[in-house]
């Protein structure tokens, strides 16, 4: 019906209706963050300065909490209540508080809960959003079932120096990798029903010599272009918090900066929900040598935009003294207060009913989230050489010889901060070889080799005879878990203990041989790489890594992980990055006086993005579609990709640009698009990527964005090796202020 068509009295009611149900409607668009702000206010205002103080305070299960801080309003958010009984239990001491305000239950999720899922190092190998996004969902899923509602992660910090434990948290050394694989799974873990809190902002990545905790320099323009667009991105995506990192940027402790937490993280970028410290991190200010006393650590924190406070009791035993001598604005207490309840109403807590305390973490694995691991598993695995297509084994083999301390280690494979993971329900490496095998009628001869640091060789002879009797062998080696992330820096990244020395051993039997590697970081593999034909690296591959690995192995799936790192060859070559800068003596072998190293070679052993298949890609008819950039427009790049081999597979198509010319100078080559695509035998597809003229130039100290005219080059291919395919032009310098810069979103299409 149209309004013409109503005549009179009846066209004026008709037209109030409308503007009635417009008005409700415009209404209804504003309510919820309008709802949640009056809300907020009108809990403020009946807040003791104490209770105030309370939310801003986060404790861990245990000492130093007294379970009567809860029902005190002295615990705002808990951590480490992994099971619905303590849930339960810390409700129903709320519901006895004065303003019964639901606490947050905070734990380290990160890739998985029960159900294991790869460590997100690896998660990254798959260059899949989607596949980060249903990680992250699973794991979340697992961990509200029980009431965690709060996940420390995702780590957003980008690391170019394996030596660093953490590196294995997060998605590697790129920006761009990292700002998509971060916002797919802030996500997935909201989708899960869990908010997150991106950590560690930031910089912690980049710590000197690879050492946990230790300082780090960056330059601001260096920070904008590489480290923080992950953390922007999880703003973008809507991360709930973040988490201030342990260390010194710049000489300025991370947990006291407000450049980072204030002027980029709020004033820049409009971040609304609020901060926690890492565990202690503001006590750890007088270690920084920032703060005399607890009180005023407390105090710097606070007023730099730290909101919450883990572990440290310090704002609950100083601030309200703070604020009565006038050295802390109760104003600046009750804005975290507000970001901390708004962060909870948003998050529905006020009208989430209580947990069921029967509900047991036990309830997991499922068959369907065995079935999860193990494809987002395989999707990870780089097979990073395959001399004499040693893989995928061979139809017609009669025996396999599986050796090696790590195909049978059900603990390790669940890799670091597996949350409440049991090793029970890991499948092995072994056990996955074993139940394809069988259906096969292979017979599988199981010898380790040396122990899990394989310090202790006795049982090498066994392996030589098991694989002397085999057709094939498995070599499962590498970093047990132990070896790392958080605090397991390591200066020496060989591949621990004897192993060097057993592989070339195995290798002597002439033996057919597949290295699967298993780690948090690249390891340095020296002569192993020579001589050992196949390497696939595994990550940690979680639950269902044994019956994942054997799907590769065996052929059933092709390996199409790429690595989100560059590989060394030597510890001594690290930090190590693809996106480096030119320098004024490009490395010439035969002029000692350009870029190399006297004793080892300036290349990585695998560059970033690098990865094979069981079967083969060919680009073609590589097409830019418009060669004259303005702001506004994309660089559009389309490429036919055909699949020339006998398998199916996927391919990540990768595109990179350089800007030649600059007035600085800018990356030999850098990620701005890809696209993962599965191609039959035969098959081909035509690819599109777009990349936003606003995301080709780079930033200044202030975070302002420049975009500069002149040439941009174009390359397209499966790794960062990809060949040039053309150059596009920017026909106008022009400037973005930091407060209207959104992270990139490059966009692609396959068809
Ligand atoms: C780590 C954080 C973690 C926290 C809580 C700290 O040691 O640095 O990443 O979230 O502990 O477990």
């Amino acid at each position: 019906m149209r309004l013409s068509d109503v005549h009179g009295g009846a066209r004026l009611a008709l037209a109030l209706v409308l503007t009635a149900a417009c008005l409700s409607q415009a209404r209804a668009q504003e309510t919820n963050e309008q709802s949640i702000e009056r809300r907020v206010d009108a809990l403020l205002r009946q807040m003791t300065l104490e209770e105030k103080v309370g939310q801003l305070n986060l404790v861990s299960h245990g000492p130093p909490l007294r379970w009567e801080d809860i029902s005190e309003g002295r615990a705002g958010a808990l951590l480490n209540f992994n099971s619905a009984q303590d849930v339960a239990r810390a409700q129903e001491l709320v519901r006895q508080s004065r303003l019964k305000i639901p606490p947050l239950f905070g734990l380290d999720v990160l890739h998985g809960f029960r159900t294991q899922f790869p460590l997100p190092l690896g998660e990254a190998a798959a260059f899949s959003p989607r596949v980060s996004r249903l990680a992250s969902e699973w794991a979340a899923k697992e961990a509200a079932y029980v009431g965690v509602n709060w996940t420390f992660a995702p780590m957003a910090d980008l690391s170019r120096d394996s030596r660093w434990g953490r590196i294995v948290e997060g998605f590697g050394e790129d920006p761009y990798l990292g700002s998509v694989l971060t916002a797919a799974r802030v996500e997935g873990f909201r989708k899960g029903g869990v908010a997150a809190a991106t950590k560690h902002f930031a910089g912690y990545g980049a710590p000197q010599g690879g050492r946990d905790y230790d300082t780090t320099y960056i330059p601001r323009a260096e920070m904008y272009d590489t480290y923080l667009p992950p953390f922007r991105a999880a703003v973008e995506a809507g991360s709930a918090s973040f988490m201030a990192a342990f260390n010194a940027l710049n000489g300025e402790p991370s947990t006291a900066n407000p450049w980072l937490l204030t002027d980029v993280l709020r004033k820049q970028w409009g971040f609304t929900g609020f901060v926690t410290s890492d565990w202690v991190g503001i006590g750890e200010l007088i270690n920084h040598g920032i703060a005399a006393d607890g009180a005023e650590a407390a105090r710097k924190a606070i007023l730099a935009g730290v909101d919450m406070d883990m572990m440290g009791q310090l704002y609950i035993k100083h601030l309200p003294d703070e604020v009565r001598a006038g050295r802390v604005p109760e104003s600046v207490i009750d804005e975290s207060v507000r970001r901390v309840l708004r962060t909870k109403f948003r998050m529905g807590l006020f009208d989430r009913p209580s947990i069921d305390p029967t509900r047991t973490d036990a309830a997991f694995p499922t068959t369907e989230s065995r079935q999860v691991a193990r494809e987002v598993a395989r999707e990870t695995f780089v097979l990073l050489q395959n001399r004499g297509d040693v893989l995928p084994l061979p139809a017609g083999i009669r025996s396999i010889a599986v050796v090696g301390p790590l195909a049978d280690a059900p603990h390790d494979q669940m890799g670091p901060h597996a949350a409440r993971g049991h090793k029970e329900d890991s499948v092995t490496i072994l056990e996955g070889i074993r139940r394809r095998a069988q259906g096969a009628g292979i017979a599988v001869r199981h010898a380790p080799a040396c122990d899990l640091f394989c310090r202790n060789t006795e049982g090498l002879p066994a392996a030589l005879d098991a694989v002397r009797q085999s057709d094939v062998a498995i070599a499962v080696f590498g970093e047990p878990q132990e070896l790392s992330g958080e605090a397991a820096s390591r200066a020496h990244l060989e591949l621990n203990g004897r192993q060097i020395e057993v592989l070339e051993e195995l290798a002597k039997t002439g033996k057919p041989i597949a290295l699967v590697l298993m780690g948090g970081r690249p390891q340095v593999l020296g002569p192993v790489a020579e001589r050992i034909p196949a390497i696939l690296m595994a990550w940690y591959p979680g639950t269902e890594g044994g019956p994942a690995v054997a799907d590769v192995l065996f052929g059933d799936v092709s390996p199409s992980g790429k690595l989100p790192l560059t590989w060394p060859r030597a510890t001594g070559q690290l930090p190590l990055y693809y996106n480096r800068l030119p320098t004024g003596r490009p490395t010439k072998p035969d002029n000692r006086f350009t870029l190399q190293y006297i004793d080892e070679a300036i290349t990585p052993l695998y560059p970033f993005g690098w990865g094979l298949s069981y079967t083969q890609f060919a680009y073609a008819d590589a097409a830019i579609a418009r060669r004259q950039l303005d702001q506004g427009q994309a660089l559009e790049v389309s490429v036919s990709v055909k699949n020339v081999g006998s398998r199916e597979g996927q391919e990540v198509v990768q595109l990179y640009t350089r800007d030649p010319v600059a007035s600085r100078s800018r990356p030999l080559r850098e990620l701005k698009a890809f696209e993962k695509i599965a191609l039959k035998p035969g098959e081909t597809k035509r690819v599109t990527l777009r990349v936003p003229v606003e995301s080709l130039g780079f930033h200044l100290d202030d975070g302002t964005y420049l975009v500069e005219a002149g040439a941009i080059q174009v390359f397209v291919g499966g790794s960062s090796l990809a060949e040039q395919v053309g150059e596009a032009e920017i026909v106008r310098t022009f400037r973005i202020p930091p407060m209207e810069r959104r992270a990139a979103a490059s966009t692609s299409v396959a068809q």
